[in-house]
């Protein structure tokens, strides 16, 4: 649930709120979190991306990795792996793929999908292995996941696993418009149907509310809440994270050709001194 992108095969439709004051008076304090479109629903999570370019993303992270790297091996750490959509490309490219992610059904599903070891794991709480990974990934907002305060400790994380000549890789959203909007997306199936009604809209500095009701022929109830805070960040912050901890930086605006030019993304491509 990152970006609200039309999917071929599915429908999306912006919806403009004719009703701004139904949300004045709201408290955005924390958010209950219920992100269960990625702890419970892995199988409709890929429903929702199926159409992502994972294949051109991983093609565009082999590049920069080829392009870049000083290292002899290919051992490469997937943070936020989900259900190992880049980890299958990236096995079929010749690296040896550790994935972690916050949600155990996550890690299976990519344990089923993709060559490679998988386990759970939540960050910026994470033991790794220093000097172990020639190429590091966070790809799909996964920064953007952590609260402001870990950015520091997830950089210094990264930066101590990855070999010395490695290459880190990441993408961040940056902070969306101040008028707030709708969108729902839908994906017909023969056998069931699924839609998700999604607003994103600012709350302070740094946060981003993604409040989602998804609708699905495939769970119980018929729908469920999926809801998160997510945090943005300057792109410069990013960037004098990284260079303070001896990476050289690269900033992009997207994965090449694999990215839609309506996704407003930055891709960072960083190589440890
Ligand atoms: C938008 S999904 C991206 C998944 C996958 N990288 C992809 O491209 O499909 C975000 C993923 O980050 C995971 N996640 C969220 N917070 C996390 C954290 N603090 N540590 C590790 N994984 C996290 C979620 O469980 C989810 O699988």
């Amino acid at each position: 649930m990152c970006s609200f992108r039309g999917e071929r095969g599915t429908v999306e439709k912006p919806v403009r709120l004719r009703e701004y004051g139904m949300f004045k008076n709201r408290c955005f304090k924390k958010l209950c979190m219920s992100d269960k479109l990625f702890s419970e629903n892995p199988e409709i999570y890929d429903k929702f991306f199926d159409e992502k370019e994972y294949e051109g993303e991983a093609a565009f992270m082999t590049d920069a990795f080829e392009e870049r790297n000083d290292t002899d091996g290919r051992n490469c750490l997937v943070l936020g792996c989900g259900t190992g959509r880049h980890s299958e490309h990236l096995a079929d490219e010749g690296f040896e793929v550790t994935g972690i992610d916050k949600y155990e059904k996550m890690v299976e599903t990519a344990r089923s999908r993709a060559e490679g070891t998988f386990r759970q794991g939540t960050l910026p709480d994470l033991d790794l292995e220093a000097d172990a990974y020639d190429l590091v990934l966070l790809p799909f907002n996964i920064v953007n996941y952590v609260e402001y305060d870990e950015l520091e400790p997830t950089l210094e994380l990264v930066a101590d696993a990855i070999k010395p000549g490695g290459v880190l890789l990441f993408d961040s959203v940056p902070m969306p418009p101040e008028t707030q909007s709708l969108h729902i997306q839908t994906v017909v199936e023969d056998d069931a149907d699924h839609a998700r009604i999604v607003q994103m809209q600012p709350g302070g500095q740094h946060q981003v509310r993604w409040e989602s009701i998804v609708l699905s022929e495939d769970v119980e109830s018929g729908f469920f809440v999926d809801n998160v805070d997510i945090t943005v960040y300057d792109d410069d912050e990013i960037v004098t994270g990284l260079e303070d901890l001896g990476f050289t930086v690269e900033q992009r605006d997207s994965y090449g050709d694999a990215t839609r030019p309506e996704e407003a993304i930055t891709v960072f491509v960083a190589v440890k001194e």
